[in-house]
């Protein structure tokens, strides 16, 4: 079964309440999703693996130890994730993105796909699949079930706000994958919106409705 990570971070925990709040601007929340991201990339990237290096500064040679290849990539699920990624580069400049364009119909709460493109290495990459909501946990599945399809093994999930229905639904559809994220929640409600949540992430983002 795959792990799940709360990160507690006092910064983190603090921008999450701030993106919460009915009055934040759109403006305010997407520079504190993406601060939130940076954050919580530095916190998702403290298992990846290094490697000793030799290399000569202007003392001596040294071995030091450094990432294992660059072999990351990014992988947003639209619109919302999109929202996580710069953040997200601000520390792993080198990752290549990839983009899963999947949306939750409003009537049946189901994820429907519309785009996937991703990196043609994506077998060899340690991939961190983000969307700042895990409300019923239908579109991380579906989306880990394409990026999975496209040969990827090795992956995480990064999610701000996750309701615990999600995070079971997630675990059991893909016990390989590490789950980080930043709040657990309550429950959904009867629209399948998680509460108390922030509302629609999407819409919070991009200012529409
Ligand atoms: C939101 C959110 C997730 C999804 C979570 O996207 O960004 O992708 O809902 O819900 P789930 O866990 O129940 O599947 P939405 O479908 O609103 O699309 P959008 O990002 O294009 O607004
Ligand atoms: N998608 C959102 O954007 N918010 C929720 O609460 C649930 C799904």
């Amino acid at each position: 079964m795959g792990k799940v990570y709360v990160f507690d971070h006092p910064l983190i925990q603090h921008k999450t309440a701030m993106i919460r709040m009915t009055e934040t601007s759109v403006k305010d929340f997407r520079e504190l999703v993406k601060e939130i991201a940076t954050l919580m990339a530095y916190e998702a990237t403290r298992n990846l693996p290094l490697e000793e290096v030799n290399i000569t500064t202007p003392m001596c040679d040294a071995k030091v130890k450094m990432l294992k290849g660059e072999d990351i990539a990014i992988v947003p699920i639209l619109r919302a994730g999109l929202g996580m990624v710069d953040g997200m580069l601000a520390l792993i400049p080198n990752a290549k993105v990839g983009h899963v364009g999947l949306y939750r119909d409003p009537e049946t709460h189901l994820p429907v796909e519309y785009y996937c493109k991703l990196p043609n290495d994506i077998d060899k990459r340690e991939v961190f699949v983000v969307d700042p909501m895990l409300a019923t946990g239908g579109s991380a599945a579906a989306a880990i079930d394409f990026i999975k399809a496209k040969g990827a093994k090795n992956i995480i999930f990064m999610c701000i706000i996750a309701a615990p229905e999600g995070i079971e639904v997630l675990q059991k559809a893909h016990p390989d994958v590490d789950i980080f994220i930043a709040a657990k929640d309550s429950h959904l409600n009867e629209n399948k919106y998680i509460v108390p949540g922030l509302g629609d992430a999407g819409d919070r983002l991009y200012g529409t409705k």
